[in-house]
């Protein structure tokens, strides 16, 4: 049944249709998701299947019959998965398919089938299909595809006109440009106009179309009002102005970023606002220098916090001597300046001098620097090496574990 390679592109509209999948391994736990996703009623026929497509059936999402293929099991199927591991049961399948005259597809042998799964790039409502004749040459044709898609910033048609008149913040990362996330970097190539903090990542600015005013939110005059203030009536100024509006910020906008009082102004003005969760310091800063802020059998919690005001101001909200007796990781952002307090407070509080500490400055910049040592040397650390902001502090044994991952950017 080998059929040459001259395939008839076409979208099937799947919704409520009965699709048989037969096989319950890796190839069926890859396609049965996206048919789901199309509203199949899948039915799916293998001994056993693998755990996440079981957590699929446990959710109810499809019916699995527990057993061997038998004729007659795609009676009234709309369109056929060939995928068990055997190829000659992929063979009895697509020759009951073809004689039922339902299009199948054989995972094992891809022209064996009447149909041929494509590659596909998704960009919202836009579906682009990929398809060579070749199992390896379409995916290589497909990532081919979708990387000029996203270097051309090209959106499905219309998303840009749902995007005017709302604002969305972005968490950029730490700062390297790839850690700012595929969503985030979607909406900042439709963006109209950028407002940026200083800790975000710069270099996607300079791919923008060159009519996107870009305003620095450090620069922005604010006279007599508070600055952020004065950040939230551009963003609500500019989006009520039929803009689209990037609020571009380092890390997550929720996480020290003010990113809630922006999304409040942005309510209060009936402006939509939308929030890309981005990839934090507080993780990822530690991450990138091989530190994991919990290991099994060692740290079973995580404190972030805040070290911008030092341990005995009257404005701090955080309880230093409760936080010495935790067991697990601390993590100090914006306490440069007043590490020499910090580890005071913490070693007064019980936490054991010789507790593994680290810094790391400018987490996945190319000037990244990171230094191991203990919290009772850790003040001398950071004055010795002459660290500066933006710098995280790393406490807890964590620090201490060895190094298992290469530096650097793969
Ligand atoms: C105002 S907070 C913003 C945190 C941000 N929203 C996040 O989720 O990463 C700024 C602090 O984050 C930390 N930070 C941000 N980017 C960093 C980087 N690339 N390397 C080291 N620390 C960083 C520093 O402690 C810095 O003082």
């Amino acid at each position: 049944m080998t059929r040459s390679v001259n395939p008839y592109p076409v979208g099937l509209d799947l919704e409520g249709r009965r699709v048989v999948v037969i096989g319950g391994g890796s190839v069926a736990q890859r396609r049965v998701p996206v048919l789901l996703e199309s509203g199949a009623a899948v039915h799916l026929v293998s001994p056993d299947i693998t755990p996440t497509l079981q957590g699929l059936v446990d959710a109810g999402r499809l019916r699995w019959e527990a057993r061997e293929y038998h004729t007659g099991d795609l009676d009234g199927a709309w369109y056929v998965v060939a995928a068990t591991k055997n190829s000659l049961v992929n063979a009895r399948v697509a020759a009951e398919a073809e004689q039922n005259r339902t299009f199948c597809v054989r995972a094992d042998a891809v022209n064996s089938g009447s149909a041929t799964t494509p590659a596909v790039i998704r960009r919202d409502e836009m579906v682009v299909a990929v398809l060579t004749g070749d199992r390896a040459r379409t995916v290589e044709a497909r990532d081919i595809v979708a990387k000029a898609l996203t270097d051309a910033g090209v959106q499905a048609p219309g998303v840009d006109e749902q995007l005017r008149g709302t604002v969305a913040l972005v968490g950029g990362g730490p700062g390297a440009d790839d850690l700012l996330t595929v969503r985030g970097r979607r909406l900042l190539s439709s963006a109209d106009v950028v407002v940026v903090d200083r800790l975000a990542p710069q270099r996607p600015l300079s791919e923008l179309r060159s009519d996107v005013e870009i305003i620095d939110a450090a620069k922005i005059p604010y006279g007599r009002s508070m600055a952020q203030e004065a950040i939230n009536q551009v963003l609500v100024d500019r989006a009520l102005a039929g803009k689209f509006v990037v609020r571009l910020k380092g890390g997550d906008s929720f996480l020290y970023g003010r990113g809630y009082e922006e999304a409040q102004a942005c309510a209060e003005a009936g402006v939509p606002c939308t929030v890309v969760p981005g990839v934090s310091s507080a993780l990822s800063v530690p991450a990138l220098a091989g530190i994991p802020v919990t290991n099994r059998g060692m740290t079973h919690e995580v404190t972030i916090v805040s070290g911008h005001l030092p341990p005995g101001h009257p404005g701090s909200l955080v309880q230093w001597d409760a936080l010495a007796r935790l067991r697990g990781t601390i993590v100090v952002l914006m306490g440069v300046k007043n590490t020499p307090k910090i580890a005071e407070a913490l070693i007064n509080g019980g936490r054991a001098a010789d507790t593994p500490a680290a810094v790391i400055a400018d987490g996945s910049l190319e000037d990244e620097v990171s230094y191991r040592c203990t919290l009772g040397n850790l003040a001398e650390t950071i004055s010795t090496h002459d660290v500066r902001p933006p710098a995280i502090v790393v406490v807890g044994d964590v620090a201490g574990l060895s190094q298992a991952t290469v530096a650097g950017k793969p």
